[in-house]
């Protein structure tokens, strides 16, 4: 499903402040599987997983998913994949704070012209009825708790059904019953035949998963 070739990352590139975030990574992820990236702080693992999102550009090498060569393409195809094919749960939630659990649920929506409002809003709420999270559909963000934000932002992240789920330390801050909650929503999506890649400091979480990717200064090491 996935064929990341060679990859290098380089922030800032051809400037003087340039960091090269990746060097030279390849990595395969088949459809279906449930992969757990780790690494200490500052690794490159939030980098490989925005790349693989199709959030940010890389100088040299190739991606591949599903056959697709997404390697130079315009921000305008890159939106339109990430919005299609690709759901991303974000380090910090990404949430928009002050509005609703079930308006930030909604947010993928607004840029996919196809679907009637009537039937996002169905999706948004079915969504997170399996989040458990239908109660607190009007709350704020901002008056959410760290675990029922998580909810919200796997809710956001699959709500289109994408067939690949990224997540960077989704239990990072959590307690480890909700933690152990959050991963039984990925263990669920995998179930599904969703592919599910985890960044995560926890070595507990990272072997629930079916293969571990460590990275270290930016080079993939197993
Ligand atoms: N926008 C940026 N501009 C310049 N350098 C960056 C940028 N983002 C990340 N970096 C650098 O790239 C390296 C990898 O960062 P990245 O965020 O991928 O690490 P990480 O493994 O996710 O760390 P953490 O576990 O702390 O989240 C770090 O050295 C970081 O300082
Ligand atoms: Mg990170």
């Amino acid at each position: 499903m996935i064929q990341l070739k060679n990859v290098t990352k380089t922030y800032h590139y051809k400037k003087a402040n340039a960091f090269e975030a990746l060097h030279h990574v390849s990595l395969e992820i088949s459809e279906g599987e449930m992969i757990a990236i780790i690494g200490t702080s500052g690794s490159g693992k939030s980098t490989l997983l925005h790349i693989l999102g199709c959030v940010d550009s890389f100088e040299t090498g190739s991606y591949f998913l599903n056959g697709t060569d997404l390697s130079r393409i315009s921000e305008v195809k890159a939106s339109a994949i990430r919005n299609e094919k690709i759901g991303i749960v974000e380090q910090n939630f990404a949430l928009i704070e002050n509005f609703s659990a079930l308006e930030n649920v909604l947010l993928p929506f607004y840029f996919d012209k196809k679907t009637k409002l009537s039937e996002a809003k169905k999706r948004a709420i079915s969504v997170l009825d399996q989040m458990e999270m239908t109660y607190l559909q009007h709350k704020p963000v901002n008056q959410l708790s760290g675990g029922q934000k998580q909810r919200i932002a796997i809710a956001r992240a699959i709500v289109k059904r994408p067939e690949l789920i990224l997540a960077d330390e989704p239990t990072g801050a959590l307690d480890s019953k909700t933690s152990a909650e959050i991963m039984q929503i990925f263990h669920s999506l995998h179930e599904a035949g969703n592919t599910v890649v985890i960044v995560t400091h926890d070595p507990n979480i990272a072997s629930q998963c079916e293969r571990v990717i460590r990275i270290e200064d930016g080079n993939i090491v197993e």
